[in-house]
């Protein structure tokens, strides 16, 4: 049987005036930001799915519920550390990550290099590793229209031998 282990995770956030855009524990300058409980880092949410996902650990609300206020205002790169830490307590080490953030704007691709460092730091694996990709909606939809953000990732794991 193969020790591969692929998992899928996606997230969602409504776009606010005034509250911070930080994706994969980046604060990109922009007039908006994300709402939520924790600190709205929706790509490195859906990463934490993904990893979670490969190791049929649960999802990150089972985990880290938005009820509990420990997790008000969290940084979600404590998230998922805490979720990589579970996979390799479960036996697996990490791959590679592949992600894809679809935001209107603004542009992201020059913050691509810094994101991919801070996951990668995160993760505890090499930044060739993982992979961070950029989309508009092409303005349509609630993200086209700019009243949302979503992200999409996908995590290899290897259980060990
Ligand atoms: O969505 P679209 O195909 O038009 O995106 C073109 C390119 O623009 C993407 O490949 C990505 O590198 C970049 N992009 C970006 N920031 C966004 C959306 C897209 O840098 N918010
Ligand atoms: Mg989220």
């Amino acid at each position: 049987m193969s020790p591969v282990r692929m998992g899928l995770g996606w997230d969602v956030h409504r776009i606010a005036a005034g509250r911070p855009l930080i994706l994969g524990g980046v604060t990109v300058p922009s007039e908006f930001g994300f709402e939520g409980h924790s600190d709205a880092d929706v790509l490195s949410h859906a990463i934490t799915d993904a990893i979670l996902g490969a190791a049929a650990l649960g999802d990150i609300g089972m985990h880290f519920p938005d009820t509990d206020a420990r997790w008000k205002g969290a940084d979600s790169l404590v998230l998922l550390s805490e979720a990589c830490r579970m996979a390799r307590e479960a036996g697996f080490e990490i791959v590679n990550v592949d992600s894809t953030v679809i935001l209107e704007r603004p542009k992201l691709k020059d913050f691509r290099m810094a994101i991919r460092e801070r996951l990668a730091g995160t993760l505890g694996i090499a930044v060739e590793r993982v992979s961070v990709k950029f989309k508009t909606a092409e303005k349509v939809g609630p993200v086209g229209e700019g009243r949302s953000a979503e992200a999409q990732a996908i995590a290899t794991l290897e259980q060990r031998g």
